[in-house]
């Protein structure tokens, strides 16, 4: 079964490229390398041993997706390219909606006319906005979104949920990520932000690096056991795992929706502690003020992932950070090392 990967190159992707080619899948790349490395891939193969076919390439482009499409039998698609980064999406918001709106249109118009009609798509927790009940589950409201980039992800969801309303031979699946973290156990590949990182551990573990002098620590004053916002942070391998468990469970056309988290909060607080026991020293932080658009607390109710599709989350937040300051201590630079 030949898969293909849309953004593989990047953090998600590059983890999800590793499980698929373990368990004997053949895997095409399409990354236009706007947020990754043509390394990743390299470290991919390394790491399994096996050919992964890359076109670089912007899935905008119909030419190019055509190109793949008709010098391949592509069985499914796995569709993670896109822009993420909530900040960057509220400065540029036409940017965000071209790529990731407009990206996963000419994606499914090729695939149509290829007559591939498999698809899992990466979403997100974000479309659920700040939640009303917690955990949240699969059918609690969505589209209460705050920003460009959530936003974007409400859509697609909606475009690829009437697509498969619309053609009964369509498989949609929406995969909504809580927060991905950690690093394949190789320490070969892991998450490379460009510049200074956005998300929480990435930025612990430049701190725990040497490369930034302390973390912020965005609120105290939240309705939360410590006063910092809460989160359900899932490993990235897991994650990569919950890919090819929906592959191989989802047999009926439709749209399927599932959250992929571990349904366990960790607070701020609580994350640098177990990163100071991941890397054996202290990670020096202020407290500062909120982060515009930040929710208090985040977690997921995974019960239907675990009935639908046999997936549970494996590994807690102990083999997050470990696994994250074993590929930061040995990348410090990430792919330019
Ligand atoms: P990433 O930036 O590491 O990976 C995305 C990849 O897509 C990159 O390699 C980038 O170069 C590529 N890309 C972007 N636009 C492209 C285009 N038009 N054509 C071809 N390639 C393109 O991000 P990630 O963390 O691996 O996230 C993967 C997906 O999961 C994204 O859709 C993201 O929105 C979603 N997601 C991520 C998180 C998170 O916290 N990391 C949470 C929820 C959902
Ligand atoms: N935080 C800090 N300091 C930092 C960075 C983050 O205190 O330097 C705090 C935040 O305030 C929040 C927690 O750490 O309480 C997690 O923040 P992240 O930025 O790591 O993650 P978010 O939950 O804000 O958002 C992430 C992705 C979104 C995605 C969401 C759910 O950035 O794109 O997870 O999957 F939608």
């Amino acid at each position: 079964m030949k898969i293909l990967v849309t953004g593989g190159a990047g953090y998600i992707g590059s983890h999800t490229c590793v499980e698929l080619l373990q368990k004997g899948y053949e895997v095409v790349v399409i990354d236009n390398y706007s947020n990754s490395s043509p390394k990743a891939l390299q470290r991919v193969e390394q790491i399994t041993g096996k050919k992964v076919i890359a076109y670089q390439g912007d899935v905008c482009d119909k030419s190019v997706l055509e190109q793949i499409f008709s010098e391949h039998k592509i069985d499914y698609v796995i569709h993670f390219a896109g822009l993420k980064a909530v900040g960057e999406s509220c400065r540029i918001p036409l940017t965000y909606y071209n790529n990731n709106i407009y990206g996963t249109l000419a994606l499914v118009e090729v695939m149509n006319k290829y007559n591939c009609k498999k698809m899992v798509f990466s979403s997100s927790a974000t479309v659920y906005g700040d939640p009303e009940v917690l955990p949240l589950t699969e059918d609690c409201k969505v589209g209460g979104t705050t920003n460009p980039y959530g936003s974007s992800k409400y859509f697609q969801e909606v475009i690829l949920s009437d697509l498969a309303k619309s053609d009964s031979d369509w498989t949609v699946v929406l995969l909504r990520y809580f927060n991905p973290v950690g690093a394949h156990e190789s320490g070969l590949i892991g998450e490379d932000p460009k510049g200074i990182p956005n998300n929480l551990t990435p930025y612990i573990a430049k701190v725990a690096i040497g490369q930034l002098p302390y973390l912020s620590v965005f609120g105290n004053d939240y309705d939360t056991p410590d006063g910092t916002g809460v989160r359900d942070y899932i490993h990235v391998v897991d994650l990569a795992k919950g890919h090819v468990a929906a592959i191989e469970g989802i047999s009926t056309t439709g749209t399927h929706i599932y959250n992929l988290g571990t349904g366990c909060g960790y607070s701020v607080l609580q994350v640098v502690k177990a990163f100071e026991k991941a890397c054996g020293h202290e990670i020096p932080y202020k407290i500062v003020g909120r982060r515009d658009g930040d929710i208090a607390t985040c977690y997921a109710d995974c019960t239907k992932a675990k009935v639908h599709l046999g997936w549970v989350a494996e590994l807690g937040i102990d083999e997050m950070c470990a696994s994250l300051w074993n590929w930061q201590s040995k990348n410090p630079n990430g792919y330019n090392d």
